[in-house]
């Protein structure tokens, strides 16, 4: 019997599910082997995203160590040079160029990046994976050659290592491009320039049009449950004052909170924060 999946969207409540390893995310299976070349399903079935328990822990344990390996202040300089008006022709989307920045970091050949952002481009849509963009044809064939193609240009790492990088950059991929898109929105319509600090602008953008706007999981007995991320950044019972509090990030609850939260908080801002100041400026 299927039952339809129970909304939480009250800010203290989305964040008692987060933090109870009760509620699971469904696990995408170990495959059985790395395939010849690696495919999306591959990769879906290699990170600590969508697994649980021990092998969770342990997958998220080595994105944190390479994330742990990285500067922000160096990441957030590459970006704001990158994206900087005066460097010339932007080498790919501004709102991408985190991916490039982080691809750059975690291996790519500087010169290899503009082809690295457009295989994560095409590899993260169905990572996730965003509804409707598993046409079981052309998006996915995309997305195949997107994740062998990181691969070779990441060196042919051993495939446990191919899942940690790769893992990464499709996770950094959307929620980055929305955070940078969102935040540019924002400032530019501020004419009056009461936007303050690029902290401030992009706090209460992830608070206010989060990237990542829904999260789900699976509640002991087997509903499935979607946590509004949107709806808690505006509970007004943490929020009294949602137009006039200062956009606070850490308590809004768009990295997610508990055991699974985001591991890469500080590179994400350190990356968007480059982005956009270089853009706004
Ligand atoms: C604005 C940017 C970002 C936002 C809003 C964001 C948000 C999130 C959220 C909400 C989760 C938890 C998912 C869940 O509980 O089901 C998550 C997980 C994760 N994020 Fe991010 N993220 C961002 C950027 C990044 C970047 C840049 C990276 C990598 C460099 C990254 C790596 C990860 C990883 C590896 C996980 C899985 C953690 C686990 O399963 O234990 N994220 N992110």
């Amino acid at each position: 019997m299927t039952s339809d999946p129970l909304v939480v969207n009250l800010h203290a409540e989305v964040r008692a599910v987060l933090a109870d390893p009760r509620f699971t995310v469904d696990p995408v299976p170990r495959p059985p082997q790395a395939p010849e070349a690696p495919t999306v399903a591959w990769l879906r079935g290699a990170v600590g995203r969508f697994a649980e328990g021990a092998e969770h822990a342990a997958r998220r344990a080595a994105g944190e160590a390479v994330l742990a390996g990285l500067d922000p202040g160096t990441l957030r300089a590459e970006a704001f040079r990158l994206a900087s008006p005066e460097g010339g022709p932007l080498p790919c989307p501004v709102e991408l160029i985190p991916v490039l920045v982080l691809a750059v970091a975690l291996g790519v050949p500087a010169e290899d990046g503009p082809r690295a952002v457009e295989a994560v481009a095409a590899v993260a849509p169905l990572y996730l994976p965003v509804p409707g963009a598993d046409d079981g044809g052309a998006a996915r064939e995309a997305a195949d050659a997107g994740v062998a193609l990181l691969s070779r240009l990441l060196g042919e790492p051993a495939p446990e290592r191919l899942a940690v990088l790769a893992g990464l950059l499709a996770q950094a991929c959307g929620a980055t491009a929305g955070l940078v898109r969102a935040a540019l929105a924002a400032g530019r319509a501020d004419t009056v320039n009461t936007r303050g600090t690029v902290e401030g602008l992009l706090a209460r953008t992830l608070r206010d049009d989060p990237p990542v706007r829904a999260l789900r999981r699976r509640a002991p007995g087997g509903r499935e449950v979607v946590l509004d991320i949107a709806a808690a950044n505006r509970d007004p019972r943490a929020f009294p004052e949602p137009g006039r509090a200062p956009g606070d990030e850490h308590a809004s609850l768009t990295f997610g909170a508990g055991p699974r939260a985001c591991p890469a908080r500080r590179v994400a801002l350190a990356l968007a924060a480059g982005t956009v100041e270089a853009v706004l400026r």
